[in-house]
């Protein structure tokens, strides 16, 4: 058993209650790589802001779950290096799926870890999410928990529609599970595509697909039955379209990708919502710039050459999420 308090990161709880207090809102941003990690540590410390580092089950897949873990703890130390003498960062498991996988991470370190649960039936999800809850808070970590289900793919689960949270279930549902934040559905979803054409209408003037408005009538909702309670947004990636038109440029292929506008996403960061999920507009970001490295320089075949670039780009997305978006700089 290792406590995250020994790695120097720290939970949710006080993060939150500031956030909501403050009008601001977390970046949560995934990480599967060094330059990732890198980029977003950088961006967090030289911008004083508070960050949450997230592994999710593709993540673990593709790095190993040990090795996140460990290259989270050097993360802690990378920003004191960087001059960050007290650094506010989380470790954080996304979409974990089962009371084994949260116990694993609760027992190796780990701050804070989400039990999505939101595809079970309402009662199944309240027992797995305060059986998680039971045991992580023994540890002082802190959990979040998901009601309604976003539309596309949720880890393994297809949803075709999105099934908006109830606000009228909210009460009952972080009453009863003890969950300390919750996710909500208000219309996001994962990754590059998170609406269809037919949902869109077209800027006549760009012909680029303009997305329909978040269900803020439900988040309305949700923070009239719990004021105060710290509430997470997944599938916030608001898919620059500068990277897609780079990475289309340069041999690339993503017709019609789209996300949440950042207005948007600047209007829920003021309200309850203190958590902002953020993994395409990374991938989006670090692959367009690979790809403009490699089609202008065919020589090129030391990675860090176009992934020092990439790095560089990642980082300006991350600060420009801090700054712009969630208002988190100068929080830590
Ligand atoms: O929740 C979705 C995240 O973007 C992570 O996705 O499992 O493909 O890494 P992933
Ligand atoms: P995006 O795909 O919009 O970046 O969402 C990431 C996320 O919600 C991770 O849990
Ligand atoms: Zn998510």
């Amino acid at each position: 058993m290792v406590s995250f308090k020994e790695l120097g990161l720290v939970n949710t709880r006080e993060m939150f209650a500031k956030a909501v207090k403050g009008g601001y809102a977390i970046p949560a941003f995934n990480f599967n790589n060094m330059e990732q990690l890198q980029a977003i540590i950088q961006a967090a410390a030289e911008l004083r802001s508070p960050v949450i580092l997230q592994v999710s089950k593709g993540a673990r897949n593709y790095a190993n779950q040990t090795l996140l873990r460990y290259m989270a703890q050097g993360a802690v130390e990378y920003a004191k290096e960087l001059g960050w003498e007290n650094p506010q960062i989380v470790l954080h498991l996304d979409h974990g799926d089962s009371f084994e996988l949260c116990k694993s991470c609760v027992d190796f370190g780990f701050s804070s870890v989400m039990i999505d649960a939101s595809s079970l039936p309402y009662e199944d999800n309240i027992a797995l999410t305060k059986k998680v809850v039971d045991y992580a808070h023994k540890y002082d970590v802190t959990v979040e928990a998901e009601l309604g289900v976003l539309a596309g793919v949720e880890e393994e689960v297809a949803s075709e529609v999105s099934h908006y949270t109830k606000p009228e279930e909210v009460v009952d549902f972080a009453t009863r599970t003890g969950c300390d934040s919750l996710a909500i559905s208000i219309g996001t979803s994962h990754g590059a595509y998170k609406f269809k054409p037919e949902q869109c209408t077209r800027d006549p003037k760009t012909g680029r697909l303009v997305p329909p408005p978040l269900a803020f009538d439900v988040l309305k909702g949700v923070e009239e039955q719990l004021p105060g309670f710290p509430i997470v947004l997944h599938g916030s990636s608001s898919v620059p379209q500068e990277y897609v038109d780079m990475i289309n440029k340069y041999g690339g292929k993503l017709p019609d990708a789209v996300g949440i506008p950042e207005e948007q996403l600047r209007l829920a960061a003021k309200s309850a919502v203190c958590k902002i999920n953020i993994d395409s507009d990374s991938r989006l970001a670090m692959t367009a710039a690979v790809r403009k490295d490699l089609y202008e320089n065919p020589g090129h075949f030391d990675p860090r050459q176009y992934l020092k670039p990439a790095r560089d780009e990642m980082k300006k997305m991350y600060i420009h999420k801090i700054v712009e978006v969630l208002g988190s700089d100068g929080k830590a």
